[in-house]
């Protein structure tokens, strides 16, 4: 197990701002006595402290953390949630909204992030005037030594330049926006905690905080990524499915996004669309029933993406056979009533065909998406 030598804190200390450390847990009781040992020696006497454990554990975690509890000379509460929503996350959402304290510190439970340095964060925070600061690895003195293998510093590289192109001014000042240890005003943060606001996605808490809360100043400092203390990682396959999926929808909460995604998603559905004409037709079926048919895969393909990426959360309304058929009646009628309207925009309007049909097609395409907001997900 590694050992990392305690470092003395050298930083002037901000005003008594108190700190609530965040840690969310999954299975880690081999890890807490160590950290709570480590936090205890890293947050001095005039930094009131309280330790809140957000658990979402199947082991005795809870219970090792009150045993411990008893010889620390600060608070330590858990919350342990019965229905472990949204991952670490929401485990994290969870904890801001318990936490008191004017700062929130978010770190993990397992010895990643070094907790000599959350005085450190506290006081660049207060000496700077920012609402948040980032732990990075990639500022000088910085590193990912505890990334294990190349394989996981690509993918987190890769993942770092998705997110910063696709959100270039929220994640401007944030080197390191896969960060999960950092320290957050908790004023910046409660009207979107008690709003419902956030809907976080398993891993990158710190992406839904900087780009739902934009948080005004944003200041970082450099931090080594350590070495597990003991377990393993609980990050799978599936995580990083979450990710772009997590990316997908903070890029389409405003509305015209949403609908430029509805249109995207739309047109990816021409290729089983048109698999299934070729498929149908070569098994020599006619090609009207056969249109009709296919398009009825382009339909359900358009369905299971925005029932992923776009309404995730507006899902609980409806059962999904409902909400399959309204979706699909829609999509149906689309093609129904778009004939009438190109007539009605000739001979009404005067319009040539061309533009007749682009009108037609982009009215429909609104009402689509105007309908499927309000029919299917409402
Ligand atoms: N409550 C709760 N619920 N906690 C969880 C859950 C969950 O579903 N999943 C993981 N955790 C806890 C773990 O117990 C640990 O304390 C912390 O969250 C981090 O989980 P790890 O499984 O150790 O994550 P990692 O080391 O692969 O990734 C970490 O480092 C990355 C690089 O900085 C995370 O902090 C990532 O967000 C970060 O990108
Ligand atoms: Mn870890």
């Amino acid at each position: 197990m590694p050992e990392t030598a305690p470092i003395p804190i050298t930083v002037p200390l901000p005003e008594p701002g108190a700190v609530t450390l965040v840690i969310p847990t999954f299975d880690e009781s081999a890890n807490i006595r160590e950290l709570l040992r480590r936090v205890a020696e890293s947050v001095p006497g005039h930094l009131p402290c309280e330790v809140l454990f957000v658990d979402d554990s199947t082991d005795d975690t809870p219970a090792v953390i009150a045993e411990a509890a008893t010889s620390c000379p600060f608070p330590v509460t858990v919350l342990h949630r019965e229905r472990p929503e949204g991952g670490l996350g929401g485990a994290v959402v969870a904890g801001l909204a318990a936490a008191t304290a004017d700062w929130v510190v978010v770190m993990d439970g397992d010895l990643q992030h070094p907790p000599h340095l959350v005085p450190e964060l506290v006081a660049t925070g207060e000496r700077r005037g920012a609402d948040l600061v980032v732990a990075s690895r990639y500022l000088p003195g910085g590193s990912r030594a505890g990334l294990a293998g190349g394989y996981r510093v690509a993918v987190s590289r890769c993942a770092t330049w998705l997110a910063r192109g696709l959100f270039p001014r929220a994640l401007a000042a944030i080197s390191d926006p896969m960060s999960g240890f950092f320290a957050i005003r908790r004023s910046a943060v409660t009207d979107a905690v008690t709003g419902d606001e956030l809907k976080p996605l398993g891993y990158k808490i710190l992406l839904e905080l900087a780009v739902r809360c934009r948080p005004e100043r944003v200041a970082e400092a450099p931090f080594v990524f350590q070495d597990r203390y003991a377990g393993e990682s609980k990050s799978t396959a599936r995580e990083g499915l979450r990710f772009l999926r997590h990316l997908v929808e903070l890029r389409t909460a405003a509305p015209l996004a949403r609908m430029a995604a509805f249109g995207l998603i739309g047109l990816t559905g021409f290729v089983p669309n048109l698999l299934a004409l070729w498929a149908l037709t070569a098994a020599g079926l006619h090609y009207l029933p056969a249109e009709i048919a296919a398009n009825q895969f382009g339909v359900a393909w358009n369905f299971l993406l925005i029932e992923a990426l776009l309404f995730r959360d507006r899902r609980h309304h409806r059962h999904w056979a409902d909400r399959a058929g309204r979706f699909a009646l829609l999509a149906n009628a689309d093609l129904v009533v778009r004939i009438p309207l190109i007539a009605l925009f000739v001979g009404q309007l005067q319009l040539a065909v061309l533009p007749a049909t682009a009108l037609a097609l982009l009215t429909t395409f609104v009402l689509r998406f105007a309908g499927t907001e309000a029919l299917v997900y409402l």
